[in-house]
């Protein structure tokens, strides 16, 4: 009966469910959405609107030092001129900076995500402007404009607003019994001004990437901007002012400063908290150098020679898709390109093979011209450079497979032809250097402990790519490769990862940007000990002064009992511990 009862009651409940599915489908979304509307709408009600300001002039747009004569790289025609900062100018900009930042330090996360996200909300509606900007002021396409600049952008920013505030928080930390009254925890202030120093590969996002974690954790940013692509800052600048001064607050927070190698070295010893330089490792030394005289800290992001390994278990055709990015995106203007290949001898030849057929089936022209898979590279004597390292690898003996010289049908801008050489050694200057060019060199390998000695003999240590379907011996080969960045079956798909820091090892530098460790390192650590429950602790009479001539036996006593190994020890230092303080009883108090 009571069982009929309740099996009556479940199928009604069954019917009920399968008659009003529909409905209860549009009442449970229903209330997910108010859920979520309700959140979007109050979550930020603690931030308090500010008055707008006026979005002002940067100091950093008012320099009367070195002209630049700012040049299209895949055209050769100048775009202006833009004036370098003198070392007092870059002092009137640290000035600002501070200014700002004092005011600025006090935001809370909140307040930070929103001008973040007003950041991303700049990037989508000037997106076009800013992808041309950057295609002018380094020949790239517009697709690696719209992938390396505008895209890897969105991202950095995302995650900051979503996990940002996660890196920063204050950390409980450890205390020890004896002290068990107290409370250790670990907090993140803000450093104050960080200086920045950027190449001219990734013109934009180098600028945003670095001065939204800088802001993000309280700071100011200072971004020194190469003199090979300058012009578009004039544009980024104006658009980050806009964000800030809307949202009212000082639009200084955020300087992009002009200037050549003086410019850089005066923002180094300008009194800035912290470096950031990504750049040559030649440079980075004299960088670190300067930052010694006044013992600023700094991060150095240099260079690499990042070997990629093809084994022989890969399907070719995906390895070597992999690979052409690798070597070949962004005409190989990145510290993480792919500057050696390595690839199994079973399918060496092979792999030379369709790697050439496919890179001299691709077209190169100018990007504003039309529709190219790769553009110009950026700086003049980049060029010479990769021309004088492809000429020296072809006399030592490595066999040209595709391009090899400048491209003769743009004779005014900086165009190199995507290029593959097979047939390279680790005796070939090539193999050494760092080509930072449309490269590919592809050095061929056969057993695994020459290919460890090979991919780890360099003076870099920043990436390494393992391509394998045998993903436990990539892993284990990966292991003893002195390296910062170990990706398996990918090429710089890490970058996306933004919770993955950024750095290497050896000549490639050392501190790390994006991730937690990026936001920490523009953060001034600071460890708090305080009481516990409001309970203060005494000194007891064994240690305060003057001292008593007996402190020494007793706490000597103390360090056997705590530390010494074995049951017997303890428990003898324990006894005599006891003894002598029975015999001083005021000492513990
Ligand atoms: C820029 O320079 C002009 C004239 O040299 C000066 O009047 C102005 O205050 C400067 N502006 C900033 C923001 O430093
Ligand atoms: C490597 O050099 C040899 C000798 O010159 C040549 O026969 C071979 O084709 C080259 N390998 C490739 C992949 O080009
Ligand atoms: C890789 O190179 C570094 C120094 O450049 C060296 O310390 C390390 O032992 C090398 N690793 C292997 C497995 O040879
Ligand atoms: C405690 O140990 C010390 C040597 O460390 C010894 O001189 C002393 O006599 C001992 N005292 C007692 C009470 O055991």
């Amino acid at each position: 009966m009571e069982n009929g009862h309740s099996e009556c009651i479940f199928k009604n409940a069954k019917d009920f469910l399968t008659a009003n599915y529909a409905l209860i489908y549009q009442v449970v979304v229903a209330i997910l959405s108010i859920a979520v509307l309700y959140k979007v709408l109050f979550s930020r009600k603690n931030i308090t609107k500010r008055p707008k300001r006026e979005i002002g002039i940067s100091p950093a747009s008012n320099g009367t030092g070195q002209k630049i004569d700012c040049v299209n790289p895949a055209n050769g025609k100048s775009m202006g001129i833009v004036n370098s900062l003198k070392p007092d100018e870059v002092k009137t900009c640290l000035k600002a900076a501070q200014v700002a930042q004092a005011e600025w330090g006090q935001t809370t996360f909140d307040e930070r995500r929103q001008i973040l996200q007003d950041f991303i909300d700049m990037f989508i509606k000037h997106e076009n402007e800013l992808v041309e900007a950057s295609m002018r002021d380094t020949g790239k396409t517009r697709f690696e404009a719209m992938f390396g600049e505008i895209l890897t952008s969105c991202e950095k920013l995302r995650y900051l607003i979503q996990h940002g505030e996660k890196a920063l928080k204050t950390e409980e930390r450890i205390v020890p019994m004896l002290m068990g009254s107290k409370s250790a925890r670990l907090e993140y202030h803000p450093l104050g001004v960080i200086g920045i120093i950027i190449p001219w590969n990734y013109p934009i996002h180098s600028i945003i990437s670095a001065a939204a974690a800088a802001i993000f954790a309280g700071n100011a940013a200072l971004v020194k901007v190469s003199e090979w692509s300058t012009h578009s800052k004039i544009l980024f600048e104006h658009l980050l002012r806009k964000v800030l001064s809307n949202r009212g607050y000082d639009p200084n927070l955020i300087q992009i400063l002009p200037g050549m190698g003086e410019t850089g070295e005066a923002l180094v010893r300008s009194g800035v908290d912290k470096v950031l330089f990504i750049g040559s490792p030649g440079t980075g030394k004299r960088v670190m150098k300067a930052a010694s005289d006044s013992l600023t800290p700094v991060i150095l992001e240099l260079g690499g020679k990042d070997p990629m390994i093809v084994f022989d278990d890969v399907e070719l055709d995906w390895a070597l898709a992999i690979v052409q990015r690798g070597c070949f995106i962004n005409l190989g203007q990145n510290c993480i390109s792919s500057e050696r290949v390595f690839v199994h001898e079973k399918i060496y030849d092979q792999f030379c093979k369709q790697m050439a057929d496919k890179i001299n089936s691709l077209k190169q022209g100018p990007p504003e011209e039309g529709h190219f898979d790769f553009g110009s590279m950026t700086m003049p004597a980049q060029v010479d450079k990769v021309e004088h390292l492809v000429g020296t690898a072809i006399k030592e003996g490595a066999t040209l497979l595709a391009g090899g010289k400048r491209n003769p049908a743009y004779p005014k801008g900086n165009y190199f032809l995507p290029t593959v050489l097979a047939n390279v050694t680790e005796k070939m200057t090539i193999f050494q250097e760092e080509a930072f060019g449309p490269v590919c060199t592809i050095v061929k390998f056969s057993n695994e402990q020459d290919l460890i000695r090979m991919a780890n003999g360099t003076v870099f240590g920043l990436g390494c790519s393992i391509l394998s379907s045998d993903i436990k011996r990539a892993e284990r080969i990966g292991s003893k490769i002195s390296t910062g960045m170990l990706t398996i079956n990918d090429y710089g798909a890490s970058y996306l990862i933004q919770d993955l820091p950024f750095g290497g090892c050896k000549e490639s530098g050392f501190g790390r940007f994006n991730g937690p460790e990026g936001l920490r390192g523009f953060s001034r650590e600071v460890s708090v000990l305080t009481d516990r429950f409001g309970i203060k602790t005494p000194v007891p009479r064994l240690i305060r002064y003057p001292i008593d001539p007996a402190s020494v036996g007793i706490i000597r006593q103390a360090i056997y009992m705590i530390y010494q190994r074995g049951i017997v020890n303890k428990l003898r230092a324990a006894l005599n511990f006891t003894s002598q303080v029975i015999k001083n009883p005021k000492l513990l108090l």
